[in-house]
């Protein structure tokens, strides 16, 4: 660790990981649900198991984020970070807020709307924390050295707290109150997140690689331009079928197929700088996790979101179990895998083991993602049944849920492996000893 201050990134990510766990537990219990439907329907309802996969998937993913801007900030800036104090204070806010928000959804209070549900205080305090964040990060960038990692890092959170503030606004009109909720959650993963993952890529590119910081960034730059360009009008693919005119279906089908070719050249990225790179880093783990992570998305994002679309698709997948397998490895590949990327790269930092053992590590890679490559299937069989049997032959939507049981049987057995890997990569950032460099052999003088 060159900075003290980095230290704070360690206690963002250990309450990251936290929730992680929570987050996968709670949607394999969503899952045994809909196996056997009654399942804790007295006590724990689907809705309240739901709430709480979906928040505490966005929560922990945002602490990963704050704690990777905590972490890289200094060194990019190269100096400390402007207030420590400031900095844990808005983690105990965070933390403060995800507790009231799990409590008053096991009471049963809550907004109602899908991912922003948490009650109107605990909204408050994100927003206090997000003004934390972006003046105690954006007072280290300013006063240090300035790079196109810290810009783009900094422009994407910017952008995305300011679209917080949307989240406030839920207008009596239906369609309206759509309107600004897909303005938080679409341009949250399909634009401004985006940016995040696309600095962190480079960071963790620039560090694993060895590549010239110039190349980084001429990526970063083509990157950044495709995502805005193509990610604020693609809002557009969520207002074909809640009220807005029709002139939408175009610009929707149009700009979110571009949306491809951000994800596409982070892929491309990711590969040619291994390819072109020069440092053989020990951290091999952080390596996986980071292609994988570029490569998912874009099979996630890009190929199962392409998939569904155009709206001549989309009048049919709409709200379908495809758009259920588009969304988990969407966020699995582009947001999930990537945070674990940088835990793997900084925990043996934070928590001087370097060089440590990695091959827990890299088996939790790909039993998580196998288990949710394997989800993604199953979820698209049953979506495509769905959508033939729903929307084509016009069966009864509960009709059709009664012939899918064995899809759903086999979505909880690749969640039991997503858990299993999501365990095991707790275990390997926090367990696991120091690898024992075995002396190599003495060179004998005069031989
Ligand atoms: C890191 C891995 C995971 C991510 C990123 C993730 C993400 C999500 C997202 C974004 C949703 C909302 C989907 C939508 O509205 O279309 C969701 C719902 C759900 N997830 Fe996950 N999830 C993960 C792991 C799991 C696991 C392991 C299971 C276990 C089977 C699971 C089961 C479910 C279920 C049953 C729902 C509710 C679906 C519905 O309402 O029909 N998830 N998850
Ligand atoms: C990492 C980036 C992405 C993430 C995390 C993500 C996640 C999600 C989630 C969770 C949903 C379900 C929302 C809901 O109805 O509650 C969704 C819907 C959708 N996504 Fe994405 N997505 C991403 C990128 C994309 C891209 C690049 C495309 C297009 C090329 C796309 C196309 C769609 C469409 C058309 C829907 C609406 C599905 C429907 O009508 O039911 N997504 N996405
Ligand atoms: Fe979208």
């Amino acid at each position: 660790m060159k900075y003290q201050s980095q230290r704070v990134a360690y206690w963002y990510f250990l309450a990251a990981m936290t929730l992680f766990g929570i987050q996968v537990l709670g949607g394999l219990l969503a899952g045994w649900v809909y196996v056997s439907p009654n399942f804790l329907a007295e006590i724990l309802p689907f809705n309240v198991i739901r709430m709480i996969h979906t928040n505490s998937l966005i929560v922990w993913l945002l602490l990963g984020f704050f704690g990777a801007a905590y972490y890289l900030v200094p060194e990019e800036a190269e100096r400390e970070v402007f207030s420590v104090k400031l900095a844990y204070l808005q983690l105990i806010i965070l933390l403060v807020g995800t507790l009231g928000a799990v409590g008053s959804y096991l009471v049963g209070i809550h907004g109602g709307r899908e991912f922003l549900e948490q009650p109107l205080w605990v909204k408050f305090g994100i927003l206090v924390a997000a003004v934390i964040f972006l003046v105690n990060i954006s007072l280290t960038v300013l006063a240090g050295r300035k790079t196109a990692i810290t810009n783009i890092l900094l422009m994407g959170l910017w952008l995305l707290c300011l679209l917080w503030v949307f989240a406030f606004i839920n207008p009596d009109n239906l369609s309206l109150d759509k309107m600004y909720w897909w303005m938080v959650v679409h341009l949250w993963v399909e634009a401004t997140w985006e940016l995040v993952m696309a600095a962190i890529l480079g960071y963790l590119m620039l560090k694993l690689t060895g590549v010239d910081r110039e190349v980084v960034e001429k990526w970063l730059y083509v990157i950044v331009a495709t995502a805005l360009f193509s990610g604020i009008l693609g809002t557009g693919h969520h207002f074909y079928w809640i009220g807005t005119p029709g002139y939408w279906q175009w610009i929707g089908s149009i700009f979110s197929t571009f949306e491809v070719i951000p994800f596409f050249a982070m892929m491309s990225f990711a590969f040619v700088m291994v390819w072109k790179g020069r440092k053989n880093h020990p951290n091999k783990a952080a390596l996986l996790w980071s292609l994988g992570a570029s490569t998912v998305a874009f099979f996630g994002a890009g190929v199962w979101g392409f998939l569904h679309t155009l709206h001549g698709v989309n009048f049919y997948t709409h709200g379908t179990q495809i758009t259920a397998a588009h969304g988990h490895l969407a966020f699995y590949g582009a947001y999930v895998a990537l945070n674990l990327a940088m835990f793997s790269y900084a925990m043996p930092v934070l928590r001087e083991r370097a060089p440590y053992n990695q091959v827990l590590n890299m088996a939790s890679f790909w039993l998580m993602t196998g288990g949710m490559a394997f989800m993604t299937f199953v979820l698209t069989f049953a979506g495509t049944i769905q959508t033939h049997m729903q929307r084509i032959v016009g069966e009864y939507y509960m009709v059709v849920q009664d012939q899918l049981g064995l899809f759903y049987l086999m979505r909880f057995g690749a969640g039991a492996a997503v858990v299993l890997g999501a365990l095991l990569f707790i275990y390997s950032q926090f367990v696991v000893r120091r690898e024992v460099v075995k002396p190599g052999p003495v060179a004998v003088p005069g031989e």
